[in-house]
């Protein structure tokens, strides 16, 4: 299904994005293992075998970003698909959140996604090719108490995915956001076994998600299955009620 395509995602060691390469390697692709760091980076591509190659580099230094893609498009020349999935999330009520907090996740959650756009479209060259799939999430779309900053990253991330469909469609260029629920991964380790049951009880499916049923969507959305889906956001949230 990904046969031969070449797609980067970001914060690929763990979570959503280690689960995506694990799919998209399986589904034939190569795949460019995005982050900081650098041992578990290497780590992860040694274990996926010769179609994974790690990229260390600050996703949130637009200098190091650039020849990032500089690097890219000199060993190997084009890109077919880019995850946006790196990502933070600080829980705090307004009064409580820094502006400091709120620069860190909109620096890294929307403006760091925008740049790695801008650059992956310039080399998505073949026609039909070019996917992108953002990582928004169900609390950008409906709001949560507690994450104010988090929601307006992720919320401006959906109008960047919305309003970039729109401007990349005459290149052929798709993009697409997941919009998860609660899945189970380490962005929510500080969560208390209270406050997981809490979330639960507002699921309809009555459990969290898997980061691998998150990768499933994000590999359909990179496919060729996925032609004719532009601009939208699809949640992925076992029928939550937020
Ligand atoms: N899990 C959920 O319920 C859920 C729901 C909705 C949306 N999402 C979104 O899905 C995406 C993946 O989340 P996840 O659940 O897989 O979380 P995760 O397990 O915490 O993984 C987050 C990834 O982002 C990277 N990252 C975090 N801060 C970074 C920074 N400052 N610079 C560079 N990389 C950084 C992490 O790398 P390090 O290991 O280097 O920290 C890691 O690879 C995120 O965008 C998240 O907002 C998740």
């Amino acid at each position: 299904m990904l046969q031969d395509k070449v797609i980067l995602i970001t914060g690929a060691n763990r979570g959503i994005g280690l689960a995506t390469a694990q799919v998209c390697i399986a589904l034939g692709a190569t795949v460019l293992l995005a982050g900081r760091n650098e041992v578990q980076l290497e780590l992860v591509a040694e274990q996926l075998g010769e179609r994974a190659i790690a990229m260390c580099y600050d996703l949130t230094d637009e200098t190091q970003v650039k020849q990032a893609f500089a690097h890219i498009k000199q060993h190997i020349g084009h890109l077919d698909g880019l995850v946006n999935n790196a990502g933070m999330m600080h829980n705090a009520p307004a009064a409580m959140t820094s502006l400091d907090s709120l620069q860190q996740q909109l620096t890294l959650n929307t403006v760091a996604a925008f740049q790695h756009i801008q650059l992956a479209s310039r080399l998505m060259r073949k026609p039909g090719c070019g996917r992108v799939v953002n990582l928004c999430s169900i609390v950008g779309e409906r709001g949560a108490a507690g994450q104010s900053a988090y929601a307006a990253s992720k919320a401006a991330l959906t109008g960047i995915t919305k309003s970039l469909a729109k401007e990349l469609a005459a290149q052929q260029i798709c993009v697409n956001a997941v919009a998860p629920g609660f899945i189970d991964t380490e962005l929510h380790s500080d969560f208390s076994d209270k406050q997981r049951e809490n979330i639960i009880n507002t699921v309809g499916l009555g459990r969290m998600g898997t980061p691998r049923e998150v990768a499933d969507l994000i590999s359909f959305l990179l496919s060729d299955h996925a032609a004719y889906i532009t601009g939208q956001i699809i949640g992925i949230d076992g029928g939550m009620q937020l």
